[in-house]
């Protein structure tokens, strides 16, 4: 009924003194899954007490047939990128957000969470165990994948019976095959995402499978992913498949409020406050999807998006297209945020957290 259990040696023991992998085409990297070097996983049974975590061989997960997550869906998850700096020094970006983040899921689903202290610390365990597989600065990143499973076994609907936090880590580099060229978006008005009293706002596992066949359809109609609307009136814009999106107008920084249906994403959140600290005028309110058309400039962010640009909007059979600007708001957000991350803008918030 459970994972398998991780061995509980000293990450010491484990990290490899290879700065780098030989041999990996950093340049070819894409969104797809490289399996690493290590994994984390720590379980709580009915104490509700987290314990005992530990890192291991990369491997396939046990679980019984039975178990909550994959009945029920039980779980949640969260993306976060280690990055090499210039100096060669590995950092993570707001590790706390990601931790609120996957408490208020954890009470949205029902599940006990690790502390604060647990989810950073087993985060920087699993990146130093992984190093080798950091890009070189300027290459990608480490994408660190943590979830909390429902992995006890049940049969009626309930809460499992015990659960496992888990991370594991691939280099990644863009995640649209697209590149870094401007997305082709398609506006959605049958199938939704979230609806309010859901789970839209928080990282559920159940809020993904939802969105394939929109995304499946659009893509084979050669859009690059799909803009989603609120359910109840099919009016104001809410988010992408995987991403929030932002609209400017004038010096005008727009972006969905998070008001139940929408992800507060760490790299939304962060582009805000880069928006506000650098001049521009920042609002979070709904977005009716009229005002798309006379918009100066879209574009999306999240943790494995980054800053992405966006082409055209396609809506109800009307393409609207937006010129590359030179320089572009999303250009500058992005240098600013990227910058912060990779060491070359001084961090002033103290965003960054070394390894
Ligand atoms: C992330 O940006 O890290 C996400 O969680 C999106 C993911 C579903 C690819």
């Amino acid at each position: 009924a459970s994972l398998a259990g991780a061995s509980s040696r000293d990450p010491s023991e484990l990290y490899s003194d290879e700065e780098s992998i030989e041999g990996v085409n950093w340049d070819k990297l894409g969104f797809s899954l490289t399996p690493t070097d290590y994994m984390y996983t720590m379980k709580c049974g009915k104490d509700e007490t987290f314990e005992r975590g530990g890192l291991a061989p990369f491997r396939n997960v046990g679980l019984s047939p039975a178990s909550g997550v994959l009945n029920y869906g039980q779980g949640i998850f969260e993306g976060m990128k280690a990055q090499r700096r210039k100096d060669g020094r590995i950092v993570l970006f707001r590790p706390d957000l990601n931790a609120k983040r996957m408490q208020l899921g954890a009470e949205r689903m029902c599940m006990p969470s690790p502390s604060a202290q647990q989810f950073i610390q087993a985060v920087k365990d699993t990146t130093l165990a992984n190093k080798r597989w950091v890009p070189p600065f300027g290459k990608g990143s480490l994408y660190m994948r943590p979830m909390l499973l429902g992995s006890g076994a049940m049969l009626g609907v309930g809460p499992a019976p015990e659960y496992t936090y888990l991370i594991y880590a691939s280099p990644v580099g863009n995640y649209y095959k697209e590149g870094s060229a401007p997305l082709k978006l398609y506006v959605e008005d049958e199938l939704h995402r979230a609806y309010q009293g859901g789970t839209g706002a928080v990282k559920s596992i159940t809020n993904y499978g939802p969105v394939l066949r929109a995304m499946t359809e659009a893509k084979k109609r050669g859009f690059s992913d799909v803009l989603y609307l609120d359910p109840v009136h099919k009016r104001n814009i809410e988010e992408v498949s995987a991403s929030n999106i932002f609209v400017i107008k004038g010096d005008t920084v727009s972006t969905p409020a998070t008001s139940g249906t929408i992800l507060d994403g760490v790299t939304r959140r962060s582009v805000l406050e880069i928006a506000r600290d650098i001049g521009y005028k920042v609002e979070e309110r709904a977005i009716p999807v009229d005002e798309l058309s006379d918009a100066d400039e879209v574009f999306c962010t999240g943790t494995a998006v980054g800053v992405a640009p966006v082409g055209s909007i396609t809506y109800k059979n009307n393409r609207i297209e937006y010129e590359a600007r030179n320089p572009s708001v999303a250009g500058q957000l992005q240098a600013a945020l990227v910058g912060i991350q990779t060491g070359l803008v001084v961090d002033k918030n103290g965003w960054t957290v070394k390894i």
